[in-house]
């Protein structure tokens, strides 16, 4: 069961990574050409990050509970027992990612407020982008397959 949603996570997190950037990329690009927000593209791709940073989130809370990495070795260890790398798992890997997918959801619902196409990719842009960054900065990068 912990493997499989270890490996679910994982996989997940290329999609993930990759859907935010596009968004991201697709936002700055219609803020700096004053492009019309569409249905078919700016949307949809927005829409397509919040949802799989929000099944992520999913798994990662599930994750967290049933890991050895995660809440298990906060308890063994305690906050002051861990070492930088597995304080990275089991501490600012989950919270940095919660922030990160609070703020998306945030850029979502602001976008969805403005009338100009501007206007909705600048919140796009900045939310998102703020995410992507915070999730990037926090990615066991060392022990992800
Ligand atoms: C967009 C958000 C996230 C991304 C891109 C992401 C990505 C990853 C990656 C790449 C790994 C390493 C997987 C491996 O070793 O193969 C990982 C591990 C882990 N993630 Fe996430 N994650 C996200 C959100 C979360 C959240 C919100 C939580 C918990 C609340 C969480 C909890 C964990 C835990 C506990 C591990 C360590 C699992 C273990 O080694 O046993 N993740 N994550």
């Amino acid at each position: 069961m912990y493997e499989t949603i270890l490996v679910v996570h994982s996989y997940l997190a290329y999609i993930v990574l990759i859907v935010l950037f596009l968004a991201v990329a697709n936002a700055i690009m219609g803020w700096v050409g004053d492009k019309m927000f569409t249905m078919e593209k700016d949307l949809r791709l927005s829409l397509f990050a919040l949802i799989f940073a929000h099944i992520q989130l999913l798994v990662g809370l599930l994750i967290y509970f049933i890991s050895p990495n995660g809440l298990q070795a906060v308890q063994a260890l305690g906050m002051g027992g861990l070492n930088s790398a597995s304080r990275l798992l089991a501490v600012e890997h989950p919270f940095i990612n919660i922030i990160a997918i609070v703020l998306i959801t945030i850029g979502w619902s602001r976008h969805k407020k403005f009338m100009e196409g501007q206007k909705k990719f600048k919140s796009i842009t900045i939310f998102y982008g703020l995410g992507l960054i915070l999730i990037l900065s926090r990615i066991p990068w060392a022990q992800w397959i």
